[in-house]
């Protein structure tokens, strides 16, 4: 009885308990991540059942795989980036979580959601755990959504909540805005803390599998871009989409991570604006918008996101370096990946970089995990190094491995038809891999890195003293 009372320690980071605190989580490793919370031994040995203490068991019927609904039924959001990204659309009695940081669009986006399904004769019911009743009409007035019946509640309290939605028309969407807000009265936590939050959403989750309304949960994400709380709460719901582009840029990208009714390899694209997000049904054009096509050091990257094909510009800069550890900077890609590719130009190549900050940029925003883009990314580099620009009319793509080999990717016709859509004249991809040459455009094809060099006219420079 004492010991339910007694507080244990949390790591905030992966949700790992223990009777002392410690600067550092035996479990993940993360520093400074354990905090003290009351009576949470007693919950996490009962998961499930929240706060209350199951009785005896009741046995569960057991059905066969066949039979009941074969195709999940989906309610179309009327907002098609976001249906892309879901699969085709909300499944009623999903739990969706969406995470992203502070001012990048996650409540102008959710309350664009709830008035679409306000709008099409849906009860969309919004909680605002951040903002005040008044900020969020202010925000509705600003993106001409004022008009819409969404039910809108200011309110923290987990049980004010469920008690909220008990009453009137069952709601076929819920929003939390954010989960990180929201408190339960039975524990001592305080909000934001992994018990708090885990009992949280349980509820919630539990609330959406028993009414068939979807649940839409904001989760905050820790300056390392993941989602806070511990990884227990994307366990815990069906999908998790993350909300990411740059501040700096007015392009808002959603991917799925995590799926249970669909695929995760799609993205939404949106654009900023003055009235809140505007859908971008052909992102190729709108990241090759503004290129400077003179200039060495940029390479466009024939990509495939999902199902769709998406054009890229990399840039990179290689400038002498005064440090004696040059510098190596990325945004919008992996940096150890750029790190490979520069091992693997001086390696097999012979072009060292050894002497110099390499900085990779990819233009607009966005971020590419693609191993494809790694013939981009060497093209750009090489470009650079050789103060050779590249022919406008050149795309590239094309996995490299650690001996220089190019090797094929996924998608190849459905980027070289991208590519000749927006006017590009010839390609520089693997050459393995079956592709249809139509022509259009130009095929070079590649088996080795070294090759690069002289496709796309650089002076290789001399070789070097071994
Ligand atoms: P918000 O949805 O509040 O972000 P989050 O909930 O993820 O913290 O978005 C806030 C940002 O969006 C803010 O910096 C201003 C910008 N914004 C626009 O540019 N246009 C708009 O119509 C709205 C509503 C916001
Ligand atoms: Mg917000």
């Amino acid at each position: 009885m004492a010991k339910a009372a007694k507080s244990s320690f949390v790591c905030q980071s992966c949700g790992a308990v223990s009777s002392r605190w410690a600067g550092k989580c035996a479990a993940c490793g993360e520093w400074n991540t354990i905090v003290e919370e009351a009576g949470v031994a007693a919950l996490a040995a009962a998961p499930g059942s929240g706060l209350q203490r199951a009785a005896k068991g009741k046995p569960a019927p057991l059905e066969a795989l066949s039979g009941g609904a074969a195709e999940a039924p989906r309610i179309a959001t009327g907002l098609p980036e976001l249906d892309r990204v879901t699969g085709g659309g909300i499944v009623p009695g999903s739990a969706l979580l969406i995470g992203g940081e502070p001012g990048i669009g996650k409540s102008t986006l959710l309350l664009q959601v709830a008035a679409r399904f306000a709008d099409a004769g849906r009860r969309a019911v919004y909680f605002s755990g951040e903002e005040a009743a008044a900020q969020v009409r202010l925000r509705a007035e600003r993106l001409g959504l004022a008009a819409s019946p969404v039910a809108l509640g200011a309110e923290t309290n987990l049980a004010n909540i469920l008690a909220t939605l008990e009453q009137g028309k069952r709601p076929d969407l819920v929003i939390i805005d954010s989960v990180q807000t929201l408190w339960a009265d039975g524990l001592d936590a305080a909000p934001g803390t992994v018990s708090q939050v885990r009992a949280a959403s349980q509820s919630l989750i539990r609330y959406a599998k028993q009414t068939g309304a979807a649940m839409l949960l904001v989760g905050h994400v820790t300056k390392d871009g993941q989602i806070a709380g511990p990884k227990v709460i994307e366990h815990m719901v069906d999908t998790v989409l993350y909300f990411e582009g740059d501040r700096g840029h007015p392009f808002r990208i959603l991917r799925a991570v995590k799926n249970r009714f669909g695929p995760t390899d799609e993205i939404g694209v949106f654009e900023m604006a003055g009235s809140g997000l505007r859908e971008v049904a052909n992102p190729s054009e709108l990241f090759l918008g503004d290129r400077d096509n003179t200039a060495p050091g940029t390479a466009v990257f024939a990509g495939v996101e999902g199902s769709r094909p998406l054009l890229v510009e990399f840039q990179a800069l290689v400038a002498p370096s005064s440090l004696g550890t040059p510098r190596r900077a990325t945004v919008g890609w992996d940096s150890n990946r750029l790190s490979m590719l520069l091992a693997v130009l001086d390696a097999r190549c012979g072009l060292s970089f050894s002497q110099a900050d390499v900085y990779l940029n990819v233009a607009g925003g966005l971020r590419i995990t693609e191993p494809a883009a790694d013939l981009a990314a060497a093209a750009a580099l090489i470009s650079s190094l050789t103060n050779t620009p590249l022919a406008p009319g050149d795309v590239f793509f094309g996995e490299i491995s650690l001996s220089g080999a190019v090797r094929p990717a996924g998608h190849m016709s459905t980027r070289l038809r991208e590519a000749h859509k927006l006017g590009f004249k010839r390609a520089v991809i693997p050459a393995a891999g079956d592709v249809e040459d139509s022509g259009k455009p130009k095929l070079s094809r590649l088996s080795h890195l070294r090759d690069l060099i002289d496709v796309v006219g650089a002076s290789r420079p001399k070789a070097r003293e071994k």
